[in-house]
C-alpha cells in the first residue's frame, strides 16, 4: 500500500514508518519538525534500506497537503502529527485545539478531495479520564480530564462523522496506553525535548547520568506497593499494530475505537526495578507528593485488538526496559548532537 504518515518523526511515528518499510509498504512521511528529529528518518532509512517521501511542513498547511496527496495519491492515511504533553495542554489549551483538532479536520478535508478512503488515528487512553473500571475497554465513558485528552476525544467524533458522510471510508483510532522501549537495533526511540514528563525516559535519564534522581509522584496510591500503575506497551509492538490496522482496515466498521496496550498493569517501583536490572544500572529516587491528575492504576482490556484485528502484543516488559536502554546509551543525548544545557 501508499501509506501517508503525519508526524513521522517522532517517537512512535518514526518507528512506524520503520515497520511500514520492513513490510513492503511504499511511504510519504510529512513533519513539521517541531517535535519530531530528520535524524530519526535518516536512521529509519539506513536501517530499512529503502527511500520514502518526506515534506517538511504542518500538517494544517492545506496546500502543501494536497499536493501531496495528488503526487503520492495514498490510499491511506496514519495521522499521527499532533501535540500530546498533558502539562503543556492546561497550560496553552487552544494551541492544542488548534493543532490537534484542526489538523485533523484539514486533513480529512484533503483526504476527501483525493478520494483516499482510510485513516488510522493516533489515539490515546486519556480519552478515557479517571477509569471507572479496570481494566478499561472501550466502551468505557469518554471523559478527559485535561485539553489534551479532550483534543483527543474531538478528533475521534470528527473520524466518526467523516467515515458516516462518506461510501466505503473507514477510520480506526488506537488508544495507546504508555508506549516505551526502542527499535531493537538502538538505532531510534524517545528523545524527549527539555526533561521527560512521562516515566520510563525519566528513568533511562537518570540510569545514563543526565539526570540526578527520580521523583516517584506518591507512594500511597491503593495499588501493589503504593505506586502508580499503568500499561506500558513496546513502541515496536504499538507500530505493528498501525500496520495491522491499515492493512485490515476493510474488514472493520466505518469507525473503529481499539486499545493498544498489553493488558498488565505494572507500578513504578516496579519498572525502577526491572529497569536497574535490565541495564546494570543504579537508579536512584525519592517519593514526592502525588502529581495532580494522576489516576492510581490504569490498564487496558486488550480483547477487541484481537477480536477486529487478530493483534496481540508479543514483547514483554523486559525487552521495554532493555530496548530503552540499548537506546540511551547508545544515544546518551539523543539525536541531538551537542549537549543542550538543562
Ligand atoms: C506514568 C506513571 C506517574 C514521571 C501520559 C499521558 C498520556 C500518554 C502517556 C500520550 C504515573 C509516574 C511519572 C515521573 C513518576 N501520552 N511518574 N515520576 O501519566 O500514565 O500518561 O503519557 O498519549 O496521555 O497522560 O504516563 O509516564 O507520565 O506516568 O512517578 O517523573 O509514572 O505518577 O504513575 P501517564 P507517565
Amino acid at each position: 500500500m501508499r501509506v501517508l504518515v503525519t508526524g513521522g518523526a517522532g517517537f512512535i511515528g518514526s518507528q512506524t514508518c520503520l515497520e511500514l518499510l520492513r513490510s513492503g509498504h511504499q511511504v510519504y512521511v510529512i513533519d513539521s519538525l517541531d517535535n519530531g528529529n530528520i535524524e530519526a528518518l535518516k536512521r529509519v532509512k539506513r536501517i530499512a534500506n529503502r527511500e520514502f517521501g518526506f515534506g517538511k511542513f504542518d500538517v494544517r498547511d492545506r496546500n502543501a497537503l494536497n499536493e501531496v496527496f495528488s503526487e503520492f495519491q495514498p490510499n491511506a492515511v496514519i495521522h499521527l502529527a499532533g501535540l500530546k504533553a498533558v502539562g503543556e495542554s492546561v497550560i496553552e489549551p487552544a494551541k492544542y485545539f488548534d493543532v490537534n483538532v484542526g489538523g485533523t479536520e484539514i486533513l480529512l478535508r484533503s483526504m476527501e478531495q483525493a478520494n483516499c478512503q482510510n485513516i488510522v488515528f493516533s489515539s490515546s487512553a486519556t480519552v478515557y479520564g479517571r477509569p471507572q473500571y479496570l481494566p478499561c475497554d472501550e466502551h468505557h465513558p469518554l471523559n478527559p480530564d485535561n485539553p489534551y485528552g479532550r483534543s483527543k476525544v474531538m478528533g475521534e467524533e470528527l473520524l466518526r462523522n467523516w467515515s458516516n458522510r462518506g461510501n466505503d471510508r473507514h477510520a480506526v483510532a488506537l488508544r495507546y496506553f504508555n508506549p516505551v522501549g526502542a527499535d531493537a537495533s538502538g538505532q531510534i526511540g524517545e528523545d524527549p525535548n527539555g526533561v521527560p514528563s512521562n516515566l520510563m525516559p525519566y528513568v533511562a535519564q537518570v540510569a545514563i547520568g543526565r539526570l540526578d534522581f527520580l521523583r516517584i509522584f506518591g507512594d500511597d496510591y491503593d495499588t501493589v506497593d503504593g505506586t502508580g500503575v499503568r500499561d506500558y506497551v513496546h513502541v515496536v509492538d504499538v507500530a505493528l499494530a498501525h500496520i495491522a490496522a491499515v492493512e485490515q482496515i476493510h474488514k472493520l466498521s466505518l469507525f473503529e475505537p481499539i486499545n493498544i496496550g498489553t493488558g498488565n498493569g505494572i507500578s513504578v517501583l516496579e519498572l525502577v526495578n526491572e529497569f536497574q536490572k535490565q541495564s546494570g544500572q543504579r537508579v536512584s529516587f525519592q517519593i514526592a507528593p502525588r502529581r495532580t491528575g494522576d489516576a492510581a492504576a490504569v490498564w487496558a482490556d486488550v480483547s477487541n485488538a484481537t477480536k477486529k484485528l487478530g493483534f496481540k502484543t508479543k514483547r514483554g516488559f523486559d525487552n521495554m526496559c532493555l530496548d530503552t536502554w540499548r537506546w540511551q546509551s547508545q544515544n546518551p543525548i539523543g539525536y541531538r548532537k551537542t549537549i543542550d544545557l538543562i
